[in-house]
């Protein structure tokens, strides 16, 4: 007899994004002629940057050419990707890393899920609430978790950071000893991203109790507050305390493309469960050469390509297209009377539906009135309930019309 892995039997419904995928997809059954505008998923709409394409076709041409065919590349990456993430995104910032603290994957929903190999099972995990659901789960997959609770929202033996409209989405300092914390700034759903001051409150706090955070960058690229911090490593002290996760997903449109990285610091370290300390780089590095072979040749020239010059101005009209969507949006929910938050900094609104209206019905509202998709806030967490969020990600003709049937919704 085999035996399954009896923590995912403890995962709640389905994942969120697919539940909406269902639910909507019950409505154009039913509504066949509606004239739907997708706000919910964010996942990105306009074509690849032109320098990235270019990259693409000349390494394909290359694998075919006789000449430059390459086999298995290293699996941690390639040294010219590398070397650029090095330095355009941190030696640029007056952040020093070496290039083998890069390691290049497929995205960082796998990066967030996979980190948590080399780490033990015995870590007290704190996550914020709403959040990427993404954390929550694999810590259900990896057996870090009791029961999920009567409500299906809060699993035992993790440690909720609410953030809410009181500390502006940014979490407080657990009051009980943590180990591992997940912070993603700006963040995904609210919008909210962390200042100079808040990020090193939380870096204090890691190394004074040696704890490590899980700093998930994906939306840096959208910060447009030139104060705001863009890494965490820009916060002296860092390196000892902070993994950090970026993607070229969102800002070089690579959602289907899949490309991204992890930054493992040498520095970082943790404890063996005996009370000695070790670098938890090899630990990395050994899980990637066992479990993963590389992302395709092809791709990673075509991620490098961004950071060419061409690359660089192409890679920010894609990010002012979308923040241009988010402003438009934004400043319609708003002017119908409605709390909204983010979308400054982020390409996400976060919006407080009307009194007494849960986050399911606000999205069922929203489907049926101004046949739009939304994401309920409830589905990224207790402290989510009551709200929606709007995704940016989507054409100009898109978020135009999303805005004047947002202005005309009744509630
Ligand atoms: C979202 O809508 O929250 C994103 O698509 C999540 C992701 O990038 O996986």
């Amino acid at each position: 007899m085999a035996f399954l892995n009896s923590n995912y039997l403890k995962l709640k419904g389905g994942y969120l994004f697919p539940e909406i995928s269902r639910r909507v997809r019950e409505f154009c059954d039913s509504c066949p002629d509606v004239c739907l505008i997708r706000c919910g998923i964010g996942d990105v709409t306009e074509s690849l940057p032109l320098a990235a394409c270019a990259a693409f076709h000349r390494a394909v041409d290359e694998l075919g050419s006789g000449k430059a065919f390459r086999g298995y590349g290293p699996e941690q990456g390639y040294r010219f990707l590398r070397h650029a993430i090095v330095e355009n995104d941190y030696r640029s910032r007056g952040i020093r890393l070496d290039e083998d603290e890069i390691f290049i994957s497929d995205g960082s929903k796998c990066d967030c899920a996979n980190i948590l190999d080399i780490f033990g099972d015995q870590n007290r995990i704190a996550i914020a609430d709403p959040v990427y659901p993404v954390y929550v789960d694999t810590n259900v997959m990896a057996g870090h978790t009791g029961a999920v609770d009567a409500l299906g929202m809060r699993y035992e033996g993790l440690v909720y950071l609410p953030c809410t409209e009181a500390n502006g989405f940014i979490p407080d300092i657990p009051t009980k000893p943590v180990d591992l914390i997940y912070l993603c700034c700006p963040n995904n759903p609210t919008g909210a991203a962390a200042t100079y001051q808040q990020l090193a409150i939380w870096v204090e706090y890691a190394v004074r109790h040696r704890a490590i955070i899980f700093f998930d960058a994906a939306y840096e690229a959208f910060i447009t507050d030139s104060t705001l911090p863009h890494s965490i490593y820009e916060i002296p002290g860092a390196k000892k305390c902070a993994v950090e996760f970026r993607s070229f997903s969102k800002n070089g449109g690579f959602t289907g493309v899949r490309c991204a990285f992890t930054v493992l610091p040498k520095e970082l370290e943790a404890d063996t469960g005996t009370g000695e300390c070790k670098a938890l780089h090899p630990l990395w590095n050994r899980r990637f050469s066992t479990k993963f072979n590389g992302v395709g040749y092809a791709v990673q020239r075509a991620a490098e390509a961004l950071y060419s010059s061409a690359g660089k101005v192409q890679v920010h009209e894609l990010v002012s297209h979308y923040m241009g969507n988010a402003r438009i949006l934004r400043e319609a929910l708003h002017s119908s009377q409605l709390a909204v938050f983010g979308g400054v900094n982020a390409p996400y609104i976060w919006v407080r539906g009307p009194h007494g209206v849960s986050s399911w019905q606000a999205f069922d509202h929203i489907l049926k009135e101004a046949n739009i998709v939304v994401t309920p806030g409830s589905g990224f967490g207790k402290h989510g309930e009551g709200y929606f969020r709007v995704s940016a990600f989507g054409s100009r003709l898109n978020a135009l019309e999303a805005a004047q049937r947002f202005k005309s919704l009744k509630w």
